[in-house]
Order: structure tokens, then C-alpha cells, then sequence
């Protein structure tokens, strides 16, 4: 396909990415943020965004190309500790299939206030047997946007999704992704009940949790802390012994390479870790 014709898939997700901002949302953590065309656009609509990412050349083009309520950290986010905690949103644009999805899911959920939204784009392996039908169509569907987009540079000057504008060369890349979409959601399954998973359709998945709430016997610590949380979110202390062991059951089933945690348990899900989350959906989801 002729260069001229290309686009940036990670641009045109954005706005998706955007869309699952909770309210309020006034502080974010953006994973992998590479030179901060995405830490940018957040920085419009909250107050503040940490922008990580574990290279440098990255870090330092982020640095020239965010504003000021933009903290742009070099950071590994499996080693380094993380800028913040209680992150209102954590989102992340194909950076997580660099990472052991289990662990990277792990860490970043510790990170989230309850009622916290986690949202990542991330590239899936290419699953050409389950997957063909919507391959042809992003195939075809990627060279008419690419045309769309053409002509807009040309008679208007606008292209938002010119590659050259955000990718850097020196940007790591991976190109041979580890999971495809279904084992993906297999894997975010067991370390975060809830979360949802979906082939988007020009070679990404979207993964999304909202970090439950937890009840416990005082009313007043029940009061939501978002509006945008339902009721599916809000759920009682008395669920929490079941949930904690069957996340301890999944830690051990999963064949995470990451040393486990004190108790064998997810640190958000750990009871008298101050924010212990639930899973409201029960076992719906969950690997077999
Ligand atoms: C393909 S780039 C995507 C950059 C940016 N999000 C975008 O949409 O253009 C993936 C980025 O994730 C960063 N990355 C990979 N593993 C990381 C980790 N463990 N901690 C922090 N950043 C990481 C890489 O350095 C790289 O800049």
C-alpha cells in the first residue's frame, strides 16, 4: 500500500479511549506514552496526566511536546513505582502487549481510585482462523479511510491521523504481539473479574474495568464516589472472602512468570488493603 495512503491506528483509537474518561476524571495515568500525542489531547480535558514510558528518546519527545499539566516520568511500570496512586483513569495506547498482560493488569488496577476506570488499546496477535471476516474488512476499510484522509489533506490541509505527526522512528515497537484478543480476555478475566475485552477493528483490542467499590458495614463509606458507577459496581464486604479466594485461585492457575504477590491475591483485592474491590458479576466471564 502506497506510504501516502497510511494512517496512524493509535490516533484514530484516541477518542475511544477518551470516551470511557469516568466523571470525575481529574487525574490520569497514561501507560507507555511514547512522544505524548496522547498525554497531550488528556491534558485538554483534566487536570493533570502522568505520562510514563521506560524509554528515553520517548520520555524526552514527550517532555517537548505536552503542556504543563503534563508530568512525563521515565519509568518502567513492572519496576519503577508508579507516579501516583488513585488515579481517576488509567489508559494506555498499545503499550500493554510489551508487558506479561497478568502482571502489567495487576499493577495498574492497584493504581486506580474504586470507581476508576483502566482503559487500554493494545495490539492482539493475529488470530487469521477465528478472525478472517474482520481482517478482510479492515484490510478494505483501512484503504478507504486511507483515501478519505488523503483528500482531506489535499482539499482541506487537515489529516489528525497522519502517522508522521505522532510516530517517532526510534519508537519501540513490537511486532510479533504474544496474545490474540480471546486470550487476552481469558487473561484479564482472571486477574480482574469485570473487565471487558473486544476486538476493535483495525488490529487492536480494547480492555476496559471499572474498579469496584467496595461496601463496608458503615453506610457512609458506601457512598459512590462517581456517578457514572452502577449498580453493578456497588456491592457488600460480605462478598469479599469468596472473591478474594477465587482471585487467589486464578493467581495460581495462571502461568504468570512475575514472582506472586504476599497472599496470592491481586494487592486491590487483598482484604485491610484499604481498597479492596469485588467482582459483582460473579463467575460470568471467567476462564474454564
Ligand atoms: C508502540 S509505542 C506506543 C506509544 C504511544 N502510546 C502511542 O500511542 O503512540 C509503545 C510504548 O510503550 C513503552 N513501554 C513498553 N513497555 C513499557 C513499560 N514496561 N513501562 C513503560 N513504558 C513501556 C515503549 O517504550 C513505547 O514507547
Amino acid at each position: 500500500m502506497p506510504a501516502v495512503l497510511d494512517w496512524s491506528h493509535n490516533v484514530y483509537y484516541q477518542r475511544l479511549l477518551l470516551r470511557h474518561l469516568p466523571r470525575p476524571c481529574r487525574r490520569v495515568l497514561d501507560v507507555g506514552c511514547g512522544t505524548g500525542a496522547f498525554a497531550a489531547r488528556l491534558a485538554e480535558r483534566v487536570d493533570q496526566v502522568d505520562a510514563v514510558d521506560r524509554s528515553e528518546r520517548m520520555i524526552e519527545q514527550a517532555r517537548r511536546h505536552t503542556p504543563h499539566n503534563v508530568t512525563c516520568v521515565l519509568a518502567d511500570v513492572l519496576v519503577d513505582p508508579l507516579p501516583g496512586k488513585d488515579y481517576d483513569a488509567i489508559v494506555s495506547i498499545t503499550a500493554l502487549h510489551h508487558l506479561p498482560l497478568a502482571d502489567a493488569l495487576e499493577v495498574l488496577a492497584a493504581a486506580l481510585r474504586p470507581g476508576g476506570v483502566l482503559a487500554a488499546v493494545v495490539l492482539p496477535r493475529v488470530d487469521l482462523r477465528r478472525e478472517w471476516p474482520v481482517e478482510i474488512i479492515a484490510m478494505v476499510g483501512h484503504r478507504l479511510l486511507g483515501v478519505i484522509f488523503l483528500a482531506n489533506r489535499l482539499l482541506r490541509g487537515t489529516d489528525p491521523f497522519a502517522k508522521e505527526r505522532h510516530v517517532d522512528t526510534g519508537m519501540p515497537v513490537v511486532m510479533d504481539p504474544p496474545l490474540t484478543t480471546r486470550q487476552a480476555a481469558r487473561v484479564a478475566a482472571g486477574v480482574l473479574p469485570g473487565a471487558r475485552v473486544r476486538r476493535l477493528l483495525f488490529w487492536r483490542y480494547l480492555l476496559v474495568w471499572e474498579k469496584p467499590i467496595l461496601h463496608d458495614n458503615n453506610p457512609a463509606a458506601a457512598a459512590p464516589t462517581s456517578p457514572t458507577l452502577d449498580a453493578r459496581s456497588q456491592v457488600s464486604a460480605s462478598c469479599l472472602a469468596d472473591v478474594t479466594a477465587r482471585a487467589r485461585t486464578d493467581r495460581h492457575a495462571r502461568t504468570s512468570e512475575r514472582g506472586t504477590h504476599a497472599n496470592g491475591s491481586p494487592p486491590w483485592a487483598r482484604p485491610g488493603g484499604g481498597r479492596a474491590s469485588v467482582d459483582p458479576g460473579g463467575a460470568l466471564g471467567r476462564p474454564r
